[in-house]
């Protein structure tokens, strides 16, 4: 089983899972607009052939009253691949790419009031709370819980983990002889006066591929998204 970050080509069995395990079901340029749009934030969970067999399409909110947040749009797995920690996963990445790239402080997100497998995920695994009720949120006429998770924990992580490499940097520089040359230079890292070496900000891979190489922008756009239903279902 694979977690990695969902590409266009995805995009369509993406959908083909949504509409076998939710009634919450979106046109296919939603998808797009989420994958052109925030191409870090969605990902998908592939079994060792390949096929999809969980997804979960994400995106930030642009409302300049508040702080800046993203927002699971939908989360799935196939029933077959369910109690592996796949939704898990496909969440903390998700969260994860929130942080690293949009500085996100939380993430929120909608659930029906009866979903017990999803309130778990949410509210025991994953930490969220629920900060409304949303009367009548479904088409269906369902409440919906509205729910929020603090992600500002995750960005001191990161922050830890940067501030560890640089210690470490420092120390090795610290502990290598001088290098001095015939020319009679000191040739040795901490000799230099410029900027001190590969201590950017990712202390692991960036959440965009696992395996693959980071964008160099987190693009933005102002087009807007239409879903069949009206309303997310997450
Ligand atoms: C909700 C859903 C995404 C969970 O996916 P999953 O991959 O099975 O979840 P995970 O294996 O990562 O579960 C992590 C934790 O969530 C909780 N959980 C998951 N399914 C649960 C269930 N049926 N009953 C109670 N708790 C459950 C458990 O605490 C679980 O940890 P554990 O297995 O160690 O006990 C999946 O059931 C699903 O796709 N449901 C239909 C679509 C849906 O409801 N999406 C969410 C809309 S808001």
């Amino acid at each position: 089983m694979n977690i990695r970050c969902a590409t266009p080509e995805d995009l369509m069995n993406m959908q083909h899972c949504n509409l076998l395990c939710l009634p919450e079901n979106y046109q296919m340029k939603y998808y797009f607009y989420h994958g052109l749009s925030w191409p870090q934030l969605s990902y998908v969970a592939e079994d060792e052939k390949g096929k999809i067999v969980g997804y979960v399409l994400a995106k930030m909110e642009e409302e300049p009253d508040e702080a800046v947040h993203g927002h699971i749009t939908s989360l799935a797995v196939k029933r077959s691949h369910r109690r592996l920690g796949l939704a898990q996963k496909l969440m903390e990445q998700a969260s994860r790419a929130m942080v690293e790239c949009f500085n996100a402080q939380y993430v929120s997100l909608h659930v029906r009031k009866s979903n017990r497998a999803a309130l778990h995920l949410y509210n025991k695994t994953l930490g969220f709370s629920i900060s409304e009720i949303e009367p009548k949120y479904y088409a269906d006429g369902e409440d919906a819980y509205a729910m929020k998770r603090d992600l500002t924990g995750l960005k001191l992580e990161e922050k830890t983990a940067v501030d560890k490499d640089v210690a470490a940097l420092t120390v090795r520089d610290q502990d290598r002889p001088s290098e001095k040359k015939e020319d009679g230079h000191d040739h040795s890292p901490s000799s230099h006066k410029c900027c001190p070496g590969p201590t950017h900000g990712h202390s692991q891979p960036h959440p965009r591929h696992v395996k693959d190489e980071a964008p160099s922008r987190c693009p933005r756009t102002t087009l807007e998204g239409k879903k069949d239903t009206g309303h997310e279902g997450s």
